[in-house]
Order: C-alpha cells, then sequence, then structure tokens
C-alpha cells in the first residue's frame, strides 16, 4: 500500500509542477478557462485524482487526500488572483467616451507665406503671371544679362556663395525676368517670388537667406507712369489707402532710369519717428524702366518695345506689417513667435 501511496505522491508533486507552469503561460481569459475546465472542472485532473484516492485503504486516503485537496485550494487561489489581474488589465484598457477630445495641433502657414501669398494676389487681380525660378543660377542670368559687366562694383554686395565656377546660389529675383523674355514675346506681365542668398552678415535685418518678388512688364508704350500707377495701387492694398509713396533717382544696372521707392512711415504717419529714422520715409522697393540694353540681350527691339520691372524683399513688407523687429525670427521656428499669426 505504501507504494502505491508513494507513487500518487510523486504524482501529485507532478501535477503540481505541470499545473503551476501551465497558469504562468496563460495570456489570454479563454487560456485561463481552458486551465481552470483542465485542471479544476468536474472532470478535471484533480477531480480524477480525488476520485481514485476514494478506493485507498484509510491511511493512504487520509495522507493522498489531504495532499490532494491541499493542491487543489492552492490552484484555486492562484486561478482567482490571475482572474483579478486579468479583470484589471481590462479596467485600464477601457475608454472613458465620455471624456472629452484631445484637440490635435494643427498647423498654419508661416508669417513669410501669408504676405507672399497676399502680394501675389494683388498682382494676379491685375492680371500678372505668376512665374518661378531656379534658386542655383548661372553668372550670365544672375549678372551679366542683367548689365552687370565683371568687375563692376555693383556687383560686390550681390557676390553670393558660389558653387562651382560661374555657378552661384542666386542674389537676387532679377535673373528671371531674363529667363522669362528668351523664352517668350511681349507682351508679358509677370511676377515670381522666391528664395535668394546673400553673404549678409547676419543681424536684426539682414539675414543670407531672403525671400524677394520681382515684377516685370513689358509691351509696346509702357512708360514710368503705368510703374507708378501699378506700384501705388500694390503698396496702397498692402498697407493702406492713407500712405503716400515717393520715387527717388536710384541707380541699377538693369533699369533707366531706376527709382528707388518709399512709403510714407506707417507707424508716424510721415512725422517722424525711430521706425523711419525721423524722416517720415520708409524704402520699400528698387524699380524701373527695363534697360534697353538688357533688351538688346534678350533680342527685343528697344525701339519698338519698352518695360519696367520692379523687385522687393519679403521680409521687409511682412515685419513691417506685422511689426516684427527681428528677422532672425522667421527662422528659428519658435512656435510661441508662429503661432501669434
Ligand atoms: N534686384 C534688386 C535687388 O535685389 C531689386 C530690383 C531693383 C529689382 C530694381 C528690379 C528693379 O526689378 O527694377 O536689390
Amino acid at each position: 500500500m505504501n507504494k502505491k501511496g508513494n507513487s500518487y505522491t510523486i504524482e501529485l508533486k507532478k501535477i503540481e509542477k505541470e499545473a503551476f507552469l501551465s497558469l504562468k503561460k496563460v495570456e489570454t481569459k479563454e487560456e485561463l478557462e481552458n486551465f481552470r475546465i483542465a485542471y479544476l472542472g468536474r472532470k478535471g485532473v484533480l477531480n480524477g485524482i480525488l476520485r481514485k484516492i476514494k478506493d485507498f485503504p484509510l491511511e493512504e486516503k487520509k495522507i493522498s487526500g489531504r495532499q490532494a485537496n491541499n493542491l487543489k485550494r492552492q490552484l484555486e487561489e492562484n486561478l482567482k488572483k490571475r482572474v483579478l489581474q486579468f479583470e484589471k488589465k481590462t479596467e485600464a484598457k477601457k475608454i472613458d467616451i465620455t471624456l472629452p477630445g484631445i484637440k490635435p495641433k494643427l498647423g498654419h502657414l508661416h508669417p513669410i507665406t501669408l504676405i507672399r501669398e497676399e502680394m501675389k494676389g494683388i498682382f494676379q487681380e491685375l492680371g500678372f503671371e505668376i512665374i518661378t525660378g531656379p534658386e542655383i543660377e548661372t553668372e550670365y542670368y544672375n549678372f551679366e544679362a542683367l548689365n552687370f559687366p565683371k568687375y563692376h562694383p555693383a556687383r560686390d554686395s550681390f557676390d553670393s556663395f558660389y558653387l562651382a565656377s560661374g555657378i552661384l546660389l542666386r542674389s537676387h529675383t532679377s535673373p528671371v525676368q531674363i529667363r522669362v523674355m528668351e523664352k517668350r514675346k511681349p507682351p508679358l506681365r509677370i511676377i515670381t517670388t522666391g528664395r535668394c542668398f546673400r553673404r549678409d552678415a547676419i543681424d536684426n535685418s539682414h539675414f543670407p537667406i531672403f525671400h524677394q518678388m520681382e515684377g516685370l512688364m513689358v509691351g509696346e508704350g509702357i512708360k514710368f507712369s503705368h510703374l507708378k500707377g501699378i506700384l501705388i495701387y500694390f503698396l496702397q492694398k498692402i498697407f493702406s489707402s492713407e500712405i503716400k509713396v515717393r520715387f527717388l533717382p536710384a541707380y541699377f544696372p538693369f533699369t533707366e532710369p531706376s527709382a528707388e521707392v518709399s512709403i510714407s512711415c506707417i507707424f508716424c504717419k510721415g512725422f517722424g519717428c525711430s521706425s523711419c529714422g525721423h524722416s517720415g520715409w520708409i524704402e520699400i522697393l528698387g524699380a524701373g524702366m527695363v534697360n534697353p540694353k538688357v533688351l538688346r540681350k534678350v533680342k527685343y527691339d528697344p525701339e519698338k518695345f519698352t518695360g519696367f520691372a520692379f523687385g522687393m524683399g519679403i521680409e521687409r513688407i511682412t515685419m513691417l506689417k506685422y511689426k516684427i523687429s527681428d528677422i532672425r525670427l522667421f527662422w528659428e521656428n519658435d512656435v510661441r513667435f508662429l503661432e501669434q499669426f
């Protein structure tokens, strides 16, 4: 009998080991239920053993019965613990659909883009066509074709970042004038905007990368008065109908005559303040009648066709409109700055 009893004790130990191991491996609620049925169910392993033990002699029945019941209790307790663990897990996974949602943060256009689009819109209303040009240029388009001869001092402030001999990052948008005129015959009325590059030292109004808008109109009988009309209309639209516009003589190699165009100070209405250097005027752009030498370069007959051109910095206009005092802010990507627009 002892022998038989011992074999049951050993069998119980084996079952105990197996049972705890498979309980540990349980990963889903279903597996847990299967475990319960297999070990603790009515026809499960433990009940099978207990049924057998019933037929043992008294002494053996006592010992083995106690051991089997112990194991049953232990398994039941551990099963309960696992059930609780599973319940907690599903509790944590539950989503409270009555809670208000988390709003995703939406981005928006950069202030430079906003003003650029507004500027383009005004010219589009006037029938100007939007054109794009390359940011990498040859010296021919950036200088020569625009009547900046080699070694001309006017090149100095423009001399940009060279990528290879004769190839550079454009220092202004004016080369696009040449590219358009080479491909088309007058009449034409175009606007182009884009990035430009100069080796300027960085301060609150200079940055080596900046944006310009360029305009060009060529046809028969185009006069300086057309240029004035277009620019006054544009400047009063973008700033305010109250502003005055001033044209002063200036020099650009690709226009003749050339003008420097200012608006009456939008902060002091022309009385003089620190923003306008107490002059009452703020310089906005360069303009002029397309130099006949430039027209000849693109094989237009200057006796037949005339035109005007203008160019302006988009940063400057954005800074004036939004009262931004430092150009570097445009490049820092600080959300506290950007979300104000
Ligand atoms: N390209 C000039 C600059 O970057 C600006 C300019 C002046 C453009 C006169 C023009 C113009 O088209 O007519 O400073």
